[in-house]
Parts: structure tokens; C-alpha cells; sequence
């Protein structure tokens, strides 16, 4: 068991790593879930989302971790207000392991930082991509879950990531050019790299129904357009809540629990953790 800390203190898990399934391979044990949070258009709230939802996960009692997939201009932590040591950059140049940079987020769950304004890192190598691909590989029984807060786009990175995951949440806002962006990046990943099943999270919608027509018009194009599956998982309200705490570096699950955004977190955690689990981590392993 993780061991609940103070936010941004680095966490010890050395000794609880499995030494690594190879992926592809059935176990008798769930492994981690592999959530990706994506979008195509940027600024849909891929980041408060993760933050939120990774907080609301862990209050019912799942082990969160999550990954600030946006490498060279990483925020997450900025958000949860925790600063790390070490980040993702660490890892990648070989200073530091993955699960040693591993830090205290708020609530129970826990950080996998990037860093920010390092340009190098928004073009992740063949090898860098392997090797982040075997680390997350090894954290397999010490979390029941990871989010992936990618960057916004379709960019190798991007790409590496959706495909590291099990299941991709795509993020839209009842804005047209976040749907059609999302239709892009479904697309891309649909026609090179076979990934053909998504969940739609429609955020900043006014109301459920309005979060709805948008999921119904999504699904319009790609039915007749895209050989692809979309559920829907859901919406989160617009909420001006969710801005508040920025500057307080609170997230708002946290600051406001009984806000329409919060409350809309919560459902989808409640209805994310009565998911089956996993026990093959075969669907994510075409990312190198
Ligand atoms: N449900 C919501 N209601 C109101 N404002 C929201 C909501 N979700 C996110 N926001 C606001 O939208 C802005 C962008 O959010 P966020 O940084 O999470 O987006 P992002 O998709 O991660 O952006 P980027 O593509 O730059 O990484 C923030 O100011 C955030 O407070
Ligand atoms: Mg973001």
C-alpha cells in the first residue's frame, strides 16, 4: 500500500515494484488501468479534468497516479500547487528513475510531474518512448489507476501517449472547433494507429442535454466518416469554479466539493470505479 503523504513530497515505492510484466501477456491479478485525457483542440480542461478526477478517484479509495503527459510545458503541478524536485526530464536523461519522481498530490493521489520549457522533450525519441513505456510497466501493482493528461494536438507525443492507454477519454467543449479537432484526432489515431474506440467527457457544457447533442454530433460524422466506436462517459458543467482556485492552486473537487463541476467529477468517478477490471494490459501496447 502507498503510504498517504504531505502534497509534493516524493513518494517511496521502490520497494513495491513488481519487476515488470511484459505487456501483451494475461495475469491473474488486475493490472493499472490506463485512462489517456485527450483532446485535439487545447484549453478544453484536459488538465482540470485529470486534477479532478484523479482527486475524486482517490476519495473512493483507488490509487491514483497520475502522468503530466504535457512534457515540455507541463502544469499539472502548477494547478495542484506541489513543486517537484525531479520531473519527467529526470527520468529521460537518464538522472533519475520513473517511480523515484513520483510525488504527493492532494487528496490520495499522486504525481507524475513534467517539466515546463524544456523544448527537447515535445519530441520524444524511439528509445525515450521504450523506455517510459517499461517504467509505467512496472508500476502496474502499486496503483490501480493512471491518468494521462496529454498535451493538446496530434503530435508524436500525443500519438504515444493515446496509445500507451487503455481507454482515451476525449475531451470537447460544446465549441465547434473543439469537435472538429476531436474528429481529427480520432481520426489520426483511427487511420494510423487502428485505435478505434473512445470515450467522449463533454465539458463546460451548459446542461446535460446540451453535453449530449454534442456527443449525438460527433457521432453524426464519425458513423459516416470513421470506422470508429465513441461512448459517452459523460459531462462536466460549466462552472466558474473551476478557475477560483487557480490562483489559490486548488483544484476545485477540493476547494468547492458541493460545486456543479465537482459534483459532475464525482459521478464519473463513482461510475469509472465500478468498471470491471482489467487483467490483460494487452489494448495499450502498440505506443513503440
Ligand atoms: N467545467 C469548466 N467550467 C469552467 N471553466 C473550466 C472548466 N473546465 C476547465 N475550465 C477552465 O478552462 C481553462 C483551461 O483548462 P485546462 O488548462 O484544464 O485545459 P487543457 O485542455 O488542459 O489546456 P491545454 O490544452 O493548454 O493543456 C482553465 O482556465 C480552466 O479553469
Ligand atoms: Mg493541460
Amino acid at each position: 500500500m502507498l503510504m498517504k503523504k504531505k502534497p509534493g513530497k516524493v513518494i517511496d515505492i521502490s520497494g513495491k515494484l513488481s519487476g515488470g510484466k511484459k505487456r501483451g501477456k494475461a495475469t491473474d491479478k488486475p493490472v493499472m488501468r490506463i485512462i489517456a485525457v485527450t483532446s485535439g483542440k487545447g484549453g478544453v480542461g484536459k488538465t482540470s479534468i485529470t486534477a479532478n478526477l484523479a482527486f475524486a478517484l482517490g476519495n473512493i479509495g483507488k490509487r491514483v497516479l497520475v502522468l503530466d503527459a504535457d512534457l515540455g510545458l507541463g502544469n499539472l503541478d502548477v494547478l495542484l500547487g506541489i513543486t517537484p524536485r525531479y520531473n519527467l526530464s529526470h527520468v529521460i536523461n537518464g538522472e533519475k528513475d520513473l517511480d523515484s519522481i513520483i510525488t504527493a498530490g492532494p487528496g490520495n493521489m499522486n504525481i507524475l510531474p513534467a517539466a515546463s520549457g524544456v523544448q527537447e522533450l515535445t519530441l520524444l525519441t524511439k528509445k525515450q518512448k521504450k523506455e517510459i513505456t517499461q517504467a509505467l510497466d512496472r508500476l502496474n501493482e502499486s496503483f490501480d489507476i493512471l491518468l494521462i493528461d496529454t498535451a493538446a494536438g496530434i503530435s508524436s507525443n500525443v500519438m504515444y501517449f493515446n496509445l500507451t492507454a487503455q481507454e482515451i477519454f476525449v475531451v470537447v467543449t460544446p465549441e465547434l472547433t473543439s469537435i472538429t479537432d476531436a474528429y481529427a484526432l480520432m481520426k489520426v489515431l483511427s487511420m494510423n494507429c487502428s485505435r478505434k474506440e473512445f470515450r467522449l467527457l463533454v465539458n463546460m457544457a451548459k446542461n446535460s442535454r446540451e453535453a449530449y447533442e454534442v456527443y449525438k454530433q460527433l457521432c453524426v460524422v464519425t458513423e459516416r466518416f470513421l470506422d470508429i466506436s465513441i461512448s459517452y462517459i459523460g459531462f462536466v458543467l460549466l462552472d466558474q469554479n473551476v478557475g477560483k482556485g487557480i490562483s489559490r492552486q486548488r483544484i476545485v473537487s477540493d476547494l468547492f466539493p458541493d460545486s456543479r463541476a465537482s459534483r459532475c467529477i464525482s459521478s464519473l468517478a463513482e461510475q469509472i470505479g465500478k468498471w470491471p477490471p482489467f487483467f490483460s494490459p494487452d489494448v495499450g501496447n502498440k505506443a513503440v
